[in-house]
């Protein structure tokens, strides 16, 4: 029998008991030689806001696999920095042999190389790039070329299927899959594809402000049910400019999916004045208590399991 330890860090203790309890009823199901466990530390923080973390003395972790789990959400500076320190610490425990389970990976919107300007998810994945770490585990990142930018070999995993089953219990009157830009349109038409529903996307442009607003919709939306899917919602200001956009071109109803329901400052709050009757997210973010009773959460849980029983 092989152990793996599982330490979780901070932004993702909301999956930690669920996802280990999981593991081994799946690893027991299809007779795997491997048992996962809970790894202990401890994380002390100082007044100023500095962390410094301890793994327990443990003999398995320089010979075992270890996963560690922390997703980028707010505040994402600390969360990264605790990242960083919980990988310093179990590279001084002699961890050999590290997956790196990060459902929500911030600064991926970052992703353009370009002269005089900060790319930062290139700096994130040299910050990524240690021998001991074999692997990183995310969910929908936010592009190809932040993916790129990762060193290590990544497994995006896609919530496809996830909402894909949540969808089509719904009943929707019409339904059709949107996405509210270029960007989102491969992600767009792989939710079609899951629920066999036709396509639609919207078209921005930047005026010399930089600011993006909405010019032309692809697909016919009329006298349906829209279902935006984006992989992050923030401010909800893409999402709420694509829903009106959309509603004023004839959907009867919408409906958004996102991944990452960032939700920063009142984003709960636009949402529930905006004609979204509903968003569904994923737990790649600990939920906080701002959300309202339009914004319902499904889980990633037999996504991950699956991946990390795969190998
Ligand atoms: C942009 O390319 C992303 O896919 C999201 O549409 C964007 O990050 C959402 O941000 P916000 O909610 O602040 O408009």
């Amino acid at each position: 029998m092989q152990t793996s330890k599982v330490f979780i860090a901070s932004a993702a203790e909301h999956l930690s008991n669920k996802l280990i309890e999981e593991l081994n009823i799946s690893s027991k199901k299809i007779n795997s030689k491997n048992e996962f466990k809970l790894g202990k530390h401890s994380i002390q923080r100082y007044s100023d806001g500095e962390i410094d973390i301890e793994i327990e003395i443990d003999d398995t972790i320089s010979s075992n696999p270890i996963i560690l789990i922390q997703s980028l959400s707010f505040p994402i500076n600390d969360n990264l920095m605790e990242l960083l320190l919980f990988i310093d610490a179990l590279k001084s425990a002699e961890a050999k042999n590290i997956i790196l389970l990060i459902p929500y990976i911030a600064y991926a919107r970052g992703d353009k190389l370009k002269k005089n300007k900060s790319c930062a998810a290139k700096v994130l994945g040299n910050l990524l790039n240690h021998e001991e770490i074999k692997k990183i585990i995310t969910i929908d990142i936010h592009s190809q070329e932040s993916l790129n930018l990762i060193k290590k070999p990544i497994i995006n995993l896609l919530p496809c299927k996830e909402f894909a089953n949540h969808i089509s219990r719904q009943n929707y009157s019409n339904p059709i899959i949107g996405s509210p830009d270029e960007g989102g349109i491969e992600r767009g038409k792989r939710l079609a594809e899951e629920l066999k529903l036709p396509f639609a996307y919207l078209e921005k442009t930047r005026d010399s402000s930089n600011i993006a607003s909405i010019t032309k919709i692809h697909g016919n939306v009329k006298n349906k049910t829209c279902i935006i899917y984006d992989d992050i919602v923030d401010t909800a200001g893409t999402l709420i400019k694509a829903a009106e956009y959309i509603k004023e071109n004839g959907a009867s109803k919408i409906i958004a999916c996102c991944t990452h329901p960032v939700l920063s400052n009142n984003a709960e709050q636009k949402i529930e004045h905006s004609c979204i009757e509903q968003l569904i997210t994923t737990d790649t973010i600990k939920p906080n208590n701002k959300q309202t009773s339009k914004i319902i959460t499904i889980s990633n849980i037999d996504n991950i399991v699956k991946e990390l029983l795969s190998n």
